[in-house]
């Protein structure tokens, strides 16, 4: 059904961000329109924004569509969470204690803890009831208008249990109202079968048996770069193998230590570098000049309590710079958008524009999604939420309880 989104308070466009392709940003890159009206065209996953302007400027060929008021609320981009790792089971608030006991992520990862306790609990469940448990947890990111989501595997780390974990968001895509991409992390950590044979061992299997055999399941492929985990060289063969089936990259980069996780990143042209708490200069100036989205994830430094990402030295330098909440048990156990704005703000020193393209079109350049996702422009997808506010900072403001609950439109219908 085609229809007029009349009496919106204030469009947020992003056409300026769009037009900047999302760097050096200025607050009226946000392109807002006041008293505004959107058209929207065709129906389902085909709806898609046909016209945006000032409502008295309205088209006449528009003039007869049914209208539905916005009763003077603020529209937006639906917002997109480029880096989650959501299906996962199992809890590990234990090792939260033993973190506020004094042990660190690292020594607790080495002690067996950390992601493999999570793999143990992951390959356990059912394929059935990690659905459940992770179509409940795609709907409360849709309640927050996070309406494109990136998911990860990375908690199964056998082939049976990647597999496992890759049909779990292949149903989501099919039956949840996001809009959903599959990132192949098999790269997470080394798993307990591959203890003596080690790391290249492994990598070898995942990138010449595995990826190829499951590669109608993915989007994208990702590695966890760092001290203690993946190497260098374990990066270059899986994203060799990634490209040869012509499959993006994405990558974990910089996060423990900085271990050359965005330099690999630009040498292959990566879709976005991940988490860079520990980057350096050099690396920050590589990013910038490159097209790989530098990804932000304030609330993985919060909970580490680790100094947060270089935010200033990357968007000053021009990087195109996104934000997400790498939703996961160990490092992130939060779905919390608005938590990571002001965090953002607070923190980093990002502004409200910048957060608020970081969560929208940077998102969406990070997956490869700039053309369809994260602006509200003609021939971008209807993907979009309705706030009672004067401007988008109220998003962020009100910090720590979710308190914004948005109309949120996507795929053809307001879900929420
Ligand atoms: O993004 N860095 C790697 N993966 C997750 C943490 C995984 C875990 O501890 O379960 C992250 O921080
Ligand atoms: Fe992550």
């Amino acid at each position: 059904v085609s229809f007029v989104l009349d009496k919106i308070g204030a469009l947020v466009t992003l056409e300026g961000a769009v037009e900047k392709k999302g760097r050096f940003l200025k607050p009226q890159d946000l392109g807002i329109i006041s008293e505004a009206a959107l058209v929207i065209e065709g129906t389902g996953l085909k709806s898609k924004v046909a016209w945006v302007g000032q409502r008295t400027e309205l088209p006449k060929k528009y003039s007869k569509l049914k209208k539905v008021s916005a009763r003077g609320q603020m529209v937006l981009p639906g917002f997109v969470d480029s880096h989650t790792h959501l299906v996962f089971a199992g809890d590990r608030s234990h090792e939260f204690e033993m973190r506020l006991a004094g042990k660190s992520y690292l020594e607790i990862a080495q002690a067996g803890g950390g992601i493999i306790n999570s793999v143990k609990a992951t390959r356990e469940m059912s394929e059935k009831d990690l659905f459940k448990l992770s179509s409940e947890r795609v709907e409360t990111f849709l309640k927050q208008g996070v309406t494109t989501l990136e998911i990860k595997t990375g908690y199964g780390l056998s082939f049976e249990s990647e597999k496992k974990c890759l049909k779990v968001i292949d149903k989501l895509k099919r039956k949840t109202s996001a809009t959903i991409r599959a990132t192949f992390l098999a790269a997470h950590a080394l798993p307990m079968e591959f203890k003596e044979s080690g790391h290249k061992a492994y990598i070898q299997e995942v990138a010449h048996d595995w990826l190829p055999k499951l590669k109608n399941y993915i989007d994208f492929v990702d590695i966890f770069l760092d001290k203690g985990y993946f190497a260098k060289e374990d990066a270059a063969i899986l994203f060799q193998a990634a490209q040869s089936l012509k499959i993006a990259t994405r990558i974990h980069a910089d996060e423990l230590a900085l271990t050359g996780g965005s330099e690999t990143a630009v040498s292959f042209g990566s879709l976005s570098a991940d988490h860079l708490l520990k980057i350096g200069e050099k690396e920050m100036d590589m990013l910038a000049k490159s097209e790989v989205t530098a990804t932000l994830l304030p609330t993985t430094a919060f909970f580490l309590n680790e100094p947060y990402g270089p935010a200033r030295g990357l968007l000053d330098r021009g990087a195109r710079v996104a934000l997400a909440t790498d939703f996961n048990p160990g490092t992130s156990p939060t779905q919390d958008v608005s938590l990571v704005g002001s965090l953002a703000a607070l923190q980093m020193k990002m502004s409200i524009e910048e957060i608020l393209v970081a969560l929208t079109l940077n998102g969406a350049y990070a997956l490869g999604l700039q053309n369809q996702k994260g602006a509200l422009l003609p021939g971008y997808d209807a993907d979009f939420i309705l706030i009672e506010a004067k401007s988008p900072a109220r998003l962020f403001y009100e910090f720590g309880r979710n308190w914004f609950k948005p109309k949120v439109f996507c795929k053809g219908k307001f879900i929420a």
